[in-house]
């Protein structure tokens, strides 16, 4: 099956998608990206991410090159012209085609893409047993707040993950907590739900605010502050949240079992819940 995807004004075949090579996406990895769930045909949380990619834009001084309605209209536009109900779409905005050199070109005109492909949430099996996961010290940049194309940093450090059989690679800095190579994480201690504060250390991410707001609305105690390593180790549940992955409980680190070894009672209430907003807000939406 053709998949249609979207560059520069127009929609086309993926496979018929080109950019040149001196595209300073592919020269300087200059360019910011989103991945925007899509349940039943409908994006999820679709202003909060447009309203990140607008934060990483800022942050990278590129002119958005559209408004939000018009990236609205084409994004439904690709959902539309593929068939699967729920749907992955990456979007990406470099700086565009230019003559190499580090500083920016005066003149370039953004380079905008976008695909849509399935969504693939983890299996039940995975959401039953936990995943495992590695740990690792944070090496990336301090930007990692920028939704940046730029992910050396994050792509090694998933790929040790992979090598370790592991599903994701914990991450700290100075001794503290940050993130996951392309996940947000939560800990839980004495029934209280930890997350690190948003900062410039780790992407806000769109699932982090839905776990942190849902647990909030069902009183569920939670506090945002800097998690020491000692912390997680020693915690009684780990859990790595994003679009793709939803919320998913992480059994054992570096081999040993956390908490019980099994996913906790707080992430099967958390679970629950997330996927019942998923459901309430899809059908506000219809
Ligand atoms: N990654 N932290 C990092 C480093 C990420 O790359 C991601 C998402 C998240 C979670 O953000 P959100 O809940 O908005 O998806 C946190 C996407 C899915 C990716 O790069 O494919």
């Amino acid at each position: 099956m053709t998949e249609i995807a979207y560059l520069n004004g127009e929609f086309l075949p993926l496979e018929k998608a080109q950019v040149s090579v001196l595209d300073r996406g592919f020269i300087f990895g200059d360019g910011v990206y989103e991945v925007i769930p899509v349940y039943s045909r409908r994006p999820f949380r679709l202003p909060e991410h447009l309203s990140r990619l607008q934060h990483s834009l800022d942050a990278i001084r590129l002119g958005n090159p559209m408004a939000d309605a018009d990236w609205t209209r084409l994004i439904l536009e690709l959902i539309g012209r593929h068939t699967g109900e729920d749907q992955s779409v990456y979007l990406q905005i470099t700086r565009g085609v230019a003559k190499r050199d580090h500083a920016f070109p005066k003149d370039s005109k953004p380079t905008v893409f976008m695909m849509s492909g399935p969504l693939v949430t983890p299996s039940k099996d995975l959401v039953d047993n936990g995943v495992p996961c590695i740990t690792a010290i944070d090496y990336r940049w301090l930007k990692c707040d920028v939704k940046s194309v730029s992910l050396l940093g994050n792509c090694l450090l998933r790929q040790s993950a992979a090598d370790a059989g592991a599903v994701e690679v914990v991450l700290f800095r100075d001794g503290c907590l940050t993130e996951a190579s392309a996940s947000n994480v939560f800990v839980v201690r004495d029934g209280r739900l930890l997350a690190p504060p948003k900062n410039h250390l780790i992407l806000p991410g769109i699932t982090y605010d839905v776990v942190l707001e849902i647990a909030s609305a069902n009183g569920i105690p939670l506090e945002s502050r800097i998690i020491p390593e000692q912390e997680v180790r020693t915690a009684q549940e780990i859990w790595i949240t994003s679009s793709t992955k939803e919320v998913l409980p992480v059994t054992t680190l570096d081999g040993r079992p956390m908490g019980e070894g099994r996913p906790g009672a707080l992430f099967r209430r958390i679970y629950a819940l997330y996927q019942h907003y998923k459901q309430t807000v899809m059908r506000r939406a219809a």
